[in-house]
């Protein structure tokens, strides 16, 4: 309320008790106001609108409270008003998921650099840094032991190791015949600044990786040279200059001239090693302690993928990519197939925890770069700014926010997707992009342990159910998911 307003309210609402007052010397304009404002008729006005502010304020803490308070505390439990603040994309997909008993523990990272210890093994403590908080990633250095990723490295040896990525020759056209957009439609797509022109990173943006070839500025030009593309030479693709170009045109002229592995996203081999009962025993020791460190449910990690142990050559990589997929409601996760009872359309990895282990020391290179940790913001659009590409781990592993250096026996993790704030998986974390920079000396050997949780705690919890073909109500330990009976105090903040 502004003075003048005051001034106003008060003249004409005290006018009538001025007239009780005959007593009172007459008086100035200014005074007689003073007086007025002190009137009884104006003071219970204005005690009102004070009351009612007061309760109206009290009445909306107690509304933020309770509404905020239902999702922290009934998560397990039915929880009608939490939801329907939800928007559609998080909305959960039955009502059912609500009636679940189970909560994820979540380590937390306090901040950039705290070190907790933590007790995996009798004898001895670790030490576990918080590296970044997006996304939530910790190192733990002497994780493994020497002896242990000897034996890893030789299981692995033994089994045989696969190249990580085949070129793949077909697969472009069926793709053009699926889209089923005409040239002009996806030049209209591609042209993010819609300025009539396609600039090189709005080709990279949306074409970087085209049958597991990566594509860089530079073979950008290369093609635009070897099929005289770019007519009038200004580096820029025009309506007219891209309707000349077939759908796969620059895939043919990349595949004609030969890819060299160096081009492929993914440049190393690697095979998988099973954890399970039967299993050489170092296998299952780092299968219990990855349990005792996430702290989640055995039965999760039980049922989880096999270890995947990679090597990198010299000169080796892994661009940047997500070990998880996104979270749609038509999207399935592949370990949970088996209790999708409709045909989804798309399938992903959903792998709640990456566990890498370095099972040597890298000579040159080789670090995990992780572009966007802890950036303010996450912008797409902006990996890719001129020429520089951020997930190219072979040329820009420098301008990564964070690299770790592979060092013998220590273990990163980090957790690929949010917490849905109830206890179960959330949305996939943007921010937990990485990639292996190029291995400069030497070899790499890396190791992999994902943790498997569909987002969707019903499939999750009906493929458990299918896996051990037990009835839902028997008490089988493997089918249970609360981790409230391991020990919660292994964890120790310094
Ligand atoms: C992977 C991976 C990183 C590295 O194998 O998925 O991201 O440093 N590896 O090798
Ligand atoms: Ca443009
Ligand atoms: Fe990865």
């Amino acid at each position: 309320m502004s003075d003048n307003q005051e001034n106003t309210d008060t003249e004409d609402t005290t006018a009538p008790g001025r007239a009780t007052l005959p007593l009172r010397p007459p008086c100035e304009r200014l005074s007689c106001h003073k007086s007025s404002v002190c009137s009884r008729s104006y003071f219970v006005v204005v005690m009102v609108f004070f009351h009612v502010y007061i309760i109206n304020v009290i009445g909306l803490l107690f509304y933020v409270h309770y509404s905020s308070g239902q999702d922290d505390h009934t998560r397990s439990h039915d929880a009608p008003s939490g939801d329907q603040q939800r928007p559609e994309a998080q909305r959960p997909p039955s009502k059912a998921e609500f009636l679940r008993d189970v909560s994820l523990t979540r380590i937390e990272g306090i901040r950039v650099g705290h070190v907790q210890k933590v007790s995996l093994v009798p004898d001895k403590v670790h030490e576990m840094r918080t590296l970044s908080l997006k996304p939530l990633l910790f190192e733990i250095p002497g994780f493994l032991s020497e002896d242990e990723c000897r034996v890893v490295m030789q299981l692995a040896q033994l089994k045989g190791l696969m190249e990580s990525q085949l070129m793949v020759q077909d697969g472009q056209e069926e793709l053009a015949k699926e889209l089923n957009l005409s040239p002009d439609d996806i030049f209209n797509l591609l042209d993010i600044n819609q300025d009539g022109q396609l600039q090189l990173h709005e080709i990279l943006t949306h074409s970087r990786v085209r049958d597991g070839i990566w594509l860089t500025p530079e073979n950008l030009r290369e093609i635009y040279a070897g099929l005289k593309a770019d007519k009038d030479g200004n580096g820029l693709l025009s309506l007219e200059e891209f309707r000349l170009l077939s759908n796969d045109a620059f895939q043919r002229f990349l595949l004609q001239r030969g890819v060299k592995r160096s081009q492929l996203v993914r440049n190393s081999r690697h095979t998988w090693l099973y954890q399970g009962k039967g299993a050489h025993q170092v296998l299952q020791d780092i299968k219990a302690r990855v349990t005792r460190l996430t702290q989640l449910p055995s039965s999760l990690v039980d049922l989880s993928e096999p270890l995947q142990v990679v090597r990198y050559e010299e000169g080796g990589h892994y661009h940047a990519h997500h070990d998880s997929g996104p979270v749609y409601p038509e999207t399935a996760c592949t370990h949970t197939r088996l209790a999708a009872n409709t045909s989804t359309p798309f399938e992903t990895s959903c792998r709640y925890i990456t566990v890498l282990f370095y099972l040597n020391s890298v000579e040159g290179g080789g670090e995990t770069a992780f572009p966007v940790a802890d950036n303010r913001t996450y912008d797409e659009v902006s990996l890719i700014q001129n020429d520089v590409d951020l997930l190219d781990t072979r040329r820009n592993c420098d301008k990564s926010n964070l690299r770790v250096k592979p060092t013998k026996g220590t273990a990163v993790f980090w957790y690929n997707y949010l917490s849905d704030g109830r206890g179960w998986v959330g949305e996939q974390d943007e921010y937990a992009l990485h990639g292996g920079c190029v291995v400069t000396h030497g070899t790499k050997w890396v190791a992999n342990k994902w943790i498997n949780i569909d987002p969707d705690y019903q499939r999750q919890a009906r493929y458990q159910q299918l896996v051990s073909q037990q009835p839902e109500d028997e008490d089988d330990e493997g089918l249970t998911l609360n981790p409230d009976t391991q020990s919660s105090d292994i964890h120790q903040d310094l």
